[in-house]
């Protein structure tokens, strides 16, 4: 079995390669692939580090190529970078600039592809299928440029997509890692965890991107992380926003904008709340279940009496609240 799973590496490995080399140095690659990552404001450098790629839409130029260099077809199909159909083989990129998704260790494990004409109504992106070398939940993109950085800072960026990890990177704040738009999940945490206790989480400036950090920041607590949430103007995400502004400027909107897990939930409660005392109920037990997460008791009462002056409920209410959920959690 190990030995499947080094056939797995070295065809994607081959995939990444060929990609590569179709953006770079063909002709439509070129006037398709490598203008549009120019026209997002990639450097000829960020596309190297990244392995940044293209493939063609046509239906099997990947694959016989692949098999051409004798790549075992049942590889290429367990990858997914080949759809076998009654005896036809087709590519499963087509027409798509290809982001390669790396192991802590700079393996090729995935792919992400994005679409060029967004007029299409094929999805955005298409992703590489799980497989025994990748499993979506127990990975996050950019995680091998971003680890030194990581620990060095001691703090970890955590961004939705593919392109803020790039963009964000060539504008120098590297200790940035992407849940690829999927749920974030324990084992994505654990590997922050290993690395620093803090993470900033940049979600996109929309009402998905501010609904997905709110899911992830419960996940976090319960490791015992600290949670800072910073979130953009609408319609911008990391990457628009960086794209658009110099280092100081974005580190600088960090800096100012980076909330405490607290402030930044109970204030988006009391928003939503107005002055409806049911709903504020309801809201104010949401934010104690996620206080309850914390597994330090001293953090924990820190935090209920930051929440208390926020949402203006007392303290006594909120520690007997705690108190029944700790209960209920043993
Ligand atoms: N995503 C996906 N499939 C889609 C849409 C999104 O897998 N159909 C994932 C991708 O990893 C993407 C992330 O979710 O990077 C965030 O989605 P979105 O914000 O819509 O895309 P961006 O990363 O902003 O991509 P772009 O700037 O190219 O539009
Ligand atoms: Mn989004
Ligand atoms: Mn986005
Ligand atoms: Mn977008
Ligand atoms: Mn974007």
């Amino acid at each position: 079995k190990a030995s499947e799973r080094e056939s797995l590496f070295l065809v994607s490995e081959f995939a990444r390669d060929y990609f590569q080399q179709q953006l770079l140095e063909t002709s439509t690659g070129k006037a398709i692939g490598l203008s549009y990552f120019k026209e997002r404001g990639f450097t000829d450098e960020t596309i190297k580090k990244f392995e940044l790629g293209y493939a063609q839409d046509e239906w099997e130029n990947f694959t016989k190529a692949a098999l051409q260099k004798t790549y075992q077809l049942s590889f290429l199909e367990k990858t997914g970078l080949s759809i076998v159909k009654q005896d036809k083989k087709f590519d499963r990129f087509k027409g798509r600039v290809m982001f390669p998704i790396h192991s802590i260790s700079g393996r090729v494990l995935g792919f992400g592809g994005r679409i060029l004409k967004t007029d299409k109504k094929a999805a955005k992106y298409l992703n590489s299928p799980e497989s025994e070398i990748y499993n979506k939940s127990k990975i996050l993109y950019g995680l091998y440029y971003a680890k030194q950085s990581i620990a060095k800072e001691d703090n970890c960026y955590l961004v939705e997509g593919y392109t803020d990890v790039i963009q964000m990177a060539q504008k120098g704040i590297e200790n940035v890692v992407s849940s690829s738009g999927t749920a974030l999940t324990p084992d994505q945490i654990r590997l922050i965890n290993r690395l620093t206790k803090n993470i900033t989480v940049l979600f996109d400036g929309d009402d998905a991107g501010l609904r997905a950090s709110l899911r992830g920041i419960d996940l976090i607590l319960e490791q015992g992380m600290n949670v800072k949430v910073c979130t953009f103007p609408q319609g911008e995400d990391p990457d628009s926003f960086a794209r658009a502004n110099n280092p100081i400027e974005i580190k600088a909107y960090l800096e100012e904008n980076a909330q405490d897990f607290i402030q930044f939930k109970a204030s988006l409660l009391v928003a939503e709340a107005k002055n409806d005392p049911v709903k504020k109920a309801e809201l104010t037990r949401d934010m104690v279940v996620s206080i309850a997460k914390i597994p330090n008791p001293i953090q924990q009462e820190i935090y209920i009496k930051e929440c208390s002056s926020i949402m203006q409920v007392s303290e006594e209410v909120l520690f007997s609240s705690l108190a029944q959920i700790n209960a209920k959690n043993q």
